[in-house]
């Protein structure tokens, strides 16, 4: 790991553990891309890559021809006017209503560590943990703007952290009408791009598609980073798989408006950017003001996919999330919403808490409808103060009942929302994002409060600590049920309006953060209508997100693929939910609800009241199984083997301990077949040398038998002795038999002997 400087060749060479990232200065102005990808010892002949010797040369041997240079050269940070006409990274108008900029190389500096970056989440260095930032500093002298290209290494992480710092040094007014985070220049034959595309309770799908000559995105314009879209954009070569392939990639620590693109231009170079979207947005930089973009993480994987989620999962674990729950055990939750939805009162909670706690579950969770007049969701948004005639004598009363049952208590919040049915609405009608004189845009049948102002964070801020001093409350979970509309602040000046989607989210980080702070030991979980703010700048406040509300276990194979595709399975929120589904209706055995919530956080979501001796007997098993393997869960590491998405068949992962000692496969047959032999499924990530004993098994199928081995919570696993070589296991694989039914799932615990 390190950053160094070759003065001669005007290079700065940034390692990782298995990658090297290139920069050459050209004519002492130019900042361009050299090279990104498998590590290098030395950097001899690396200049040649930026093409400065062939036509049309740089501008001080061929000044005439400024344009064709500025068209094909590998710009670390792209601009617009003046002959670049690929995607550009930033846009500036000046008083005088012109956009051309010129940034040119100034100086640099190499500093160790990391810094954090002010108001925005930030990944970190962490305890001990060594890491080196290279500033490039560059200017465009005519308009006065100064530009800081800032990239970042950690000793043991396989990134590259970008943003970028725009200061204006001018004695007027710059609009900053596009500053992107990051610019990287590629080359190569057939890339594909491969992204996250969805829609509520369908997020994260992994989508590919060829890279042809032009254009192709991916964004949110609604406010958040949203459900449909991913802040993620990945290029790779053609047939690229979990083990083979290069892969490049770039993830947003951001959660508002994103633009992630990718554009294969004439010479067949490919040029990726990712940052704040322009679309709507505008910053005013006064002279000596300053504006600092998001950080954009830059992967590169010469191993395929599963590499990349190695990298970041580990990078997330490492230096991102700074919750004191990240290497905990998170208490097994049950959540009333899916129970209950707005139906509930005191008695009822109390009731549903007395059989958790039979079965093990260690926390109730009181979801939205407790506050205000809520009975449905057109009303009370914003009145946060407790329905005494659902829940008399207040939190203090009821938190008291459930801990008496033995449970500790978590409550809902939608802090950043105002019904148009409320008290504050009726209050303070100009707190919400609204044009003035236009009739807002209700969805849900609520607003969305205008945490652009100070006053509006200060209030939503207390409103939910008063709540949360008024009782012993150990978890929220912090919700965010529309997108924006209207976009209007009547805070801000005419030709501020554009800045209004930036501060707001800027204020929902302020929220979090003073919140995580006043309350370090609470257990923050971000949601938003299910998994539509589930992204890196989330991560920073809470460490765990609810993943979709769509709890259908077969649906979430695929969600979930998706999400622990980037994420690792201790932030995804899952839990088991009743059958038939809610949402798709359909009916899947309970022990398979259980594996699938298992590469989660795991919880429940359903009336345990209303459930059978036998499958209030399975949550205790289930409860068990966490117990065991919510450790091996939350610090291994991942490894896809199959897709049900992609063979329509069959789903399979597998989390494995760092030394390899010990692996936990999951293995899902989503259909049937008539007529089948067993599969083999190839386990990845042992020690092939090594063998291993098959520690535990536990099955489910639709007529959960009563073999099935589940293992209960004081029991000690069930040990099956059989004994594999890990080379086995690796190449040649374990067979699978098919079963009668569909939907059946198997869990194989080895450890190495
Ligand atoms: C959306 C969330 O995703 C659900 O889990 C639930 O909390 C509802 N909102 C409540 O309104």
């Amino acid at each position: 790991m390190g950053i160094s400087f070759y003065e001669k060749e005007g290079l700065f060479q940034l390692d990782t553990k298995t990658t090297t990232y290139l920069i050459g200065i050209v004519d002492g102005a130019y900042v361009g891309h050299v090279y990104y990808g498998k590590r290098l010892s030395g950097c001899q002949g690396a200049c040649a890559l930026l093409r400065i010797g062939e036509p049309p040369f740089v501008p001080s041997k061929n000044e005439r021809e400024k344009a064709s240079f500025a068209d094909t050269f590998p710009f670390e940070y792209s601009v617009w006017g003046v002959g670049d006409y690929r995607e550009h990274s930033l846009l500036v108008r000046t008083e005088q209503g012109h956009r051309v900029c010129e940034p040119v190389y100034v100086s640099h500096r190499i500093l160790e560590g990391k810094p954090g970056l002010p108001g925005l989440p930030a990944t970190f260095a962490g305890k001990g943990g060594k890491a080196e930032t290279l500033e490039i500093i560059c200017k465009d002298s005519w308009i006065g703007l100064k530009i800081i290209l800032r990239y970042s290494v950690f000793e043991d992480a396989d990134a590259v952290i970008r943003s970028v710092q725009l200061i204006n040094e001018g004695s007027e007014k710059l609009y900053v009408e596009r500053a992107l985070s990051a610019c990287l220049e590629i080359e190569g034959a057939g890339f594909e791009m491969l992204t996250l595309t969805g829609s509520w309770a369908r997020e994260r799908t992994v989508t590919r598609c060829p890279l042809t000559y032009g254009r192709l995105s991916v964004s949110s314009v609604r406010g958040c980073s949203s459900h449909q879209e991913h802040p993620f954009l990945a290029v790779t070569t053609p047939g690229t798989t979990q083990e083979q392939g290069e892969v490049y990639a770039m993830h947003f620590v951001y959660s508002g408006n994103f633009l992630g693109l990718c554009e294969k231009s004439q010479f067949d170079s490919v040029r990726m950017v990712m940052g704040i979207h322009p679309e709507g947005f505008e910053w005013v930089l006064e002279p000596e003001a300053s504006f600092q973009t998001p950080e954009v993480v830059c992967i590169y994987s010469d191993r395929g996919l599963g590499k990349m989620s190695r990298i970041l999962h580990d990078l997330y674990r490492n230096h991102l999330i700074r919750s004191p729950y990240l290497h905990r055990k998170r208490p097994v939750l049950i959540n009333n919403w899916e129970a209950t939805y707005f139906d509930f009162d005191a008695d009822k909670l109390v009731e549903i808490a007395r059989e958790a706690k039979k079965a093990g579950i260690e926390m109730l969770v009181m979801d939205d409808g407790w506050f205000g007049r809520r009975s449905r969701d057109d009303s009370s948004l914003g009145d946060w103060y407790v329905n005494e005639e659902k829940l008399p004598g207040g939190l203090p009363a009821l938190v008291e009942r459930i801990k008496e049952e033995g449970l500790s208590f978590g409550i809902w919040f939608e802090p950043e929302m105002v019904s148009p049915d409320s008290e504050l609405y009726r209050a303070h009608p100009d707190w919400i994002i609204r044009i003035p004189e236009r009739t807002p845009t209700q969805s849900r049948a609520q607003y969305v409060l205008d945490l652009s102002r100070g006053e509006v964070v200060d209030y939503v801020y207390q409103c939910v600590a008063d709540i949360l001093y008024s009782a012993d409350i150990s978890y929220v979970k912090w919700d965010m049920n529309r997108q924006q509309t209207d976009l209007g602040s009547a805070a801000l000046s005419g030709e501020r309006q554009g800045e209004l989607g930036h501060r707001y989210i800027l204020g929902v980080y302020e929220l979090q953060e003073r919140l995580v702070r006043e309350f370090p030991e609470l257990l923050l979980e971000n949601c938003a209508s299910g998994g539509g703010r589930f992204d890196p700048g989330m991560l920073y406040y809470s460490p765990q997100i609810w993943c979709s509300d769509d709890t259908d276990a077969v649906e979430r194979l695929a969600i979930q693929e998706g999400t622990a595709m980037l994420y690792p399975l201790s932030c995804i929120g899952a839990h088991v939910s009743a059958c038939p589904n809610h949402i798709t209706g359909r009916v899947t055995p309970f022990g398979t609800r259980g594996l699938a919530a298992l590469a989660g956080t795991f919880g429940y979501e359903l009336d345990i009241t209303k459930l059978s001796a036998e499958e209030k007997e399975q949550i205790r098993e289930q409860v068990g199984m966490y117990y065991r393997y919510q450790e091996l869960i939350r610090e291994g590491d991942y490894y896809r083997i199959a897709s049900w998405r992609e063979n329509q068949k069959y789903d399979c992962w597998e989390i494995v301990t760092k030394d390899g000692s010990e692996v936990l496969a999951t293995y899902v047959q989503v259909l049937a077949g008539a007529n089948q032999k067993s599969r083999r499924i190839r386990l990845k990530g042992l020690d092939a040398e090594a063998v291993y004993m098959l520690a535990e098994e536990i099955f489910s199928d639709s007529q959960e038998s009563e073999e099935q081995s589940f293992g209960g919570q004081e029991e000690q696993p069930k040990r099956t002795g059989k004994k594999y070589s890990g080379g086995v296991l690796m190449y040649g694989g374990i067979s699978v038999e098919p079963v009668k039914g569909d939907y059946a799932g198997r869990l194989l615990h080895f450890i190495r002997s």
